[in-house]
């Protein structure tokens, strides 16, 4: 049976007290975790240890939203995977289209910070996604085919995980139609193939996902899950996002 995985990226969202309001009401509904299926929250940095004490003996883990590619040194407000796995993270998300598009993000730098993480047995969610502009120009499956070739350059990828995130669907609410995502994910499912991924790397779609689309997302083969930003705010959502049918 796949593992599917239901991943909370919280964004610039929730101190350490709110972090932990949200998570004891949400750890007090959401019962048992169906399965086969992996609920992740990404807080703020500030709220990581927060959440790494509420979800504390639950099948919830916990994920950083960013990491620096160097080890230790002279990185004024930068955070290192080492600094992460000291505390019990699990994943980390690399290359979201925020941080490309503020912080000037490169295709080589996801992949350092990718591999940081795989150094300390931190799980990579590596971020991939064309621009509005792009798809409109019918460059969408070059562009992320060349993102995902770039950014797991020389590491095992077999121990990683993609998130398609179309970046004009990205808080907007314009959700690409599950037919749309499968069509990107089946072309990085083949990217990864001719790759070497002989034991089928999980792809996990964001961009607006809703209550109203986990369903029909998740009835796509080759979506393994969601990244979700919004909509993980809320506690009725993201249970209902987590409970898929
Ligand atoms: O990383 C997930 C995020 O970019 C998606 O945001 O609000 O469209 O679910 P949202």
């Amino acid at each position: 049976m796949r593992t599917t995985y239901l991943v909370g990226n919280w964004k610039m969202h929730y101190a350490p007290a709110d972090t932990r309001t949200f998570l004891a009401r949400f750890l007090s509904r959401i019962g048992t975790v169906t399965a086969g299926r992996e609920i992740v929250f990404c807080p703020p940095a500030l709220s990581l240890e927060s959440a790494l004490e509420a979800v504390k003996s639950t099948p919830v883990s916990v994920g950083a939203q960013n990491v620096h590619h160097k080890e230790s040194g002279a990185y004024t407000g930068e955070i290192s995977a080492p600094m992460l796995q000291s505390m019990g993270v699990k994943y980390g998300i690399v290359g979201h289209s925020e941080r490309r598009q503020y912080f000037g993000e490169s295709d080589v730098l996801v992949n350092q910070k990718a591999v940081a993480l795989l150094n300390c047995d931190i799980t990579p969610i590596i971020c991939v996604g064309e621009t509005l502009e792009q798809r409109e120009a019918g460059e969408a499956q070059v562009i992320v085919r060349q993102q995902v070739e770039a950014a797991v350059a020389g590491m095992d990828i077999t121990r990683l995980i993609i998130a398609y995130e179309p970046v004009w669907a990205i808080g907007t609410g314009k959700t690409a139609t599950p037919a749309d995502a499968q069509e990107v994910h089946d072309v990085i499912r083949d990217t990864l193939r001719s790759l070497g991924d002989s034991q089928r790397v999980p792809i996990l779609y964001g961009g607006s996902v809703k209550p109203e689309n986990i369903d029909s997302l998740m009835a796509q083969p080759d979506i393994d899950g969601a990244l979700v930003g919004g909509a993980s705010l809320e506690v009725e959502s993201f249970l209902r996002i987590c409970q898929y049918n």
